[in-house]
């Protein structure tokens, strides 16, 4: 038996890192997809094959011994054999669109995939059940995830997300396109969450007083979204940027991106743990050619996603 699941990528709108200390963030999944395809096999090991890196390795091996970004799958892949006594192995193979380590959620959708894919193996299994395995599996590479990322690839849409509250989705039909440009600096979320815990353990009230300036900042997004008031949350997008500045995690790359991307759109800012990866910049129809020639005359990649609102699909 084969089973596929395939989940999107997702960039964070607002509040990425204040989400790791309660505050809450408005994500939202993206158009670009990784499909995971799991099969069982009759040997011993658990073998991945992916446009990322490959990886085998035997059922008994612990998972302390493993390095590989491609933990998760092993965890995933052990956790299905160990319930079910299964003593045969998995093979696994990971399809991505999503440019990886640069703040898209390449690795939160290769959780929510290959979790649903893997279980399907061996059980019916909810969209819950699933953002719950596929949680533990992120918590291989990144142990202190907030769990906004596999929401929001699990779910789809646009979503406001509390990490002790959990999900809603935010009903609107925003009239904006999103462009991404790629520093192509990749970053270890671990190392920036945990390099802006340091930050925040050396400026508590500091940071205390931009938790409450970044929930206000949420609060006033959410309406400017239900009124697609795109001045608005362009204005808000700077005013996120300016605390993402002094929590460290931008460079003088980001800065010339987000500067540039500033001419011609309605605001643009880091999305997800920067320390490189990308920005974000919104647009609507009018701005969205003029902001992508901007940035790739300036030799930048970048593209302009949709918003996906399928989430995590089994077949
Ligand atoms: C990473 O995409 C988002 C962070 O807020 C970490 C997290 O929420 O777990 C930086």
């Amino acid at each position: 038996m084969i089973s596929k699941a395939s989940a999107p990528g997702k960039v964070i709108l607002f509040g990425e890192h204040f989400v790791v200390y309660g505050i809450k963030a408005i994500l939202c999944a993206i158009d670009k997809r990784v499909t995971v395809t799991a099969e069982k096999i009759p040997e011993n090991k658990i073998i991945i094959k992916s446009n990322i890196g490959e990886l085998e390795v035997s059922l008994n091996k612990s998972m302390n011994e493993i390095s590989s970004p491609l933990k998760p799958f092993v965890y995933l892949a052990n956790k299905m054999i160990k319930k079910y006594n299964q003593s045969e192995g998995i093979k696994i193979y990971v399809k991505s669109e999503i440019p990886s380590g640069v703040g898209l959620g390449s690795s939160s959708a290769c959780c929510v995939a290959g979790a649903a894919a893997i279980s399907k193996l061996f059980e019916k299994t909810s969209k819950e059940k699933i953002l719950e395995l596929a949680i533990e599996a992120e918590r291989t590479i990144f142990q202190n995830t907030s769990g906004a990322d596999c929401t929001v690839c699990t779910f789809g849409g646009l979503m406001e997300y509390d990490k002790e509250k959990g999900f809603s989705q935010i009903k609107s039909e925003p009239n904006f396109h999103l462009v991404i440009a790629n520093s192509n600096i990749e970053h270890s979320t671990e190392v920036v969450v945990s390099n802006v815990k340091q930050f925040k353990e050396k400026n508590e009230e500091k940071f205390s007083i931009m938790c409450q300036k970044e929930l206000e900042l949420v609060n006033r997004v959410k309406i400017m979204l239900k009124n697609n008031d795109l001045q608005g949350l362009g204005k808000c997008m700077k005013d996120n940027q300016k605390f993402l500045e002094i929590i460290g995690i931008s460079n003088e790359k980001l800065r010339k991106m987000i500067e540039k991307a500033e001419n011609s759109s309605f605001g643009a800012k880091i999305t997800g743990a920067g320390g490189g990866g990308c920005i974000i910049a919104l647009s609507d129809e009018s701005n969205l050619e003029k902001i992508i020639s901007e940035l790739k005359m300036n030799d930048y990649e970048c593209f302009s996603v949709k918003i996906d609102f399928k989430g995590l699909d089994t077949f």
